[in-house]
């Protein structure tokens, strides 16, 4: 299928040659957005669906090597059943949809989280489509599913402690801490977005966005576009990251 060239829609002042490494994606508002319609808050969810094909193809497309979606949060088991039923149902029905479109996108998706704690069924389908976007040399895509920062860093020093058991020593040090992480060999993310102008990150991704540039956007995730992403890396791309230093002026 002949898909569009992007440039023709982009803004003049994103320069492709220093695109963020890493997207990180906080997709919230989906609950409002369904609610501002009178709908209930499955159909929000549902509208998300169409925002993250919209974000994921033009990451790929732009080229951007990593792109992670906040897309179940460990706390988010605190919701109706009801609710969680269904966004299990809607995560299982996206992984089967898409594998097809992630091939030919030639994406490759991951995963991070306590993955073992979801449904079997889900985990099933995510297995499958793991295992068939593997070969992917184009985008990682990378969903965060039952995952919570906090809850990263406890299985991470779990981890480190039964091997210091076994080995009798460990050194300990960031780049070691790192590699026991759901993210160990993702670089960490360059920009986090946040849609729905909460300032705030709901445990996501707390050790890795040390650096990253926020950025956040009242618009609601299901309205979120091409245009938005655009503009997120257009403004990025005007910023001065410093890490501590005295930047360049
Ligand atoms: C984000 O939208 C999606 C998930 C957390 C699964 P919300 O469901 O949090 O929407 P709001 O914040 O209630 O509007
Ligand atoms: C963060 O959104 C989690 C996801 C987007 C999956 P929430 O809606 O759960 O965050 P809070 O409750 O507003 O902090
Ligand atoms: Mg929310």
């Amino acid at each position: 299928m002949a898909t569009q060239p992007v440039e023709v829609n982009l803004p003049d002042q994103l320069a492709l040659d220093r695109l963020p490494r890493h997207i990180a994606i906080i997709m919230d508002g989906n609950g409002r957005w369904a609610k501002r319609r009178r709908l209930p808050r499955i159909a929000g969810h549902r509208a998300g669906i169409k925002a993250v094909r919209q974000v994921v193809e033009t990451c790929a497309r732009l080229g951007v090597p990593y792109l992670t979606l906040y897309a179940f949060s460990i706390e988010n088991w605190k919701r109706p059943h009801t609710e969680i039923k269904l966004l299990m149902g809607l995560l299982r029905e996206y992984l089967k949809k898409e594998i097809e479109e992630l091939n030919r996108q030639n994406i490759r998706l991951l995963v991070i989280g306590r993955i073992q704690d979801l449904p079997e069924a889900v985990l099933k389908d995510l297995q499958n489509a793991l295992d068939q976007t593997r070969k992917n040399t184009g985008l990682h895509l990378v969903l965060a599913l039952n995952y919570g920062a906090r809850a990263e860093l406890v299985d991470a020093v779990r981890e480190i402690v039964a091997r210091a058991r076994r080995n009798g020593t460990i050194e300990i040090d960031e780049p070691l801490l790192s590699s026991y992480l759901y993210t160990s060999g993702l670089p960490d993310p360059d920009l986090l977005i946040r849609t729905s102008g909460e300032l705030r990150l709901s445990n996501f991704l707390l050790w890795q966005a040390a650096y990253a540039e926020l950025w956040v956007t009242e618009t609601l995730w299901p309205d979120f576009t091409q245009k938005d992403l655009y503009q997120s890396i257009a403004d990025f791309q005007r910023r001065e990251r410093r890490y501590g230093g005295l930047g360049l002026s």
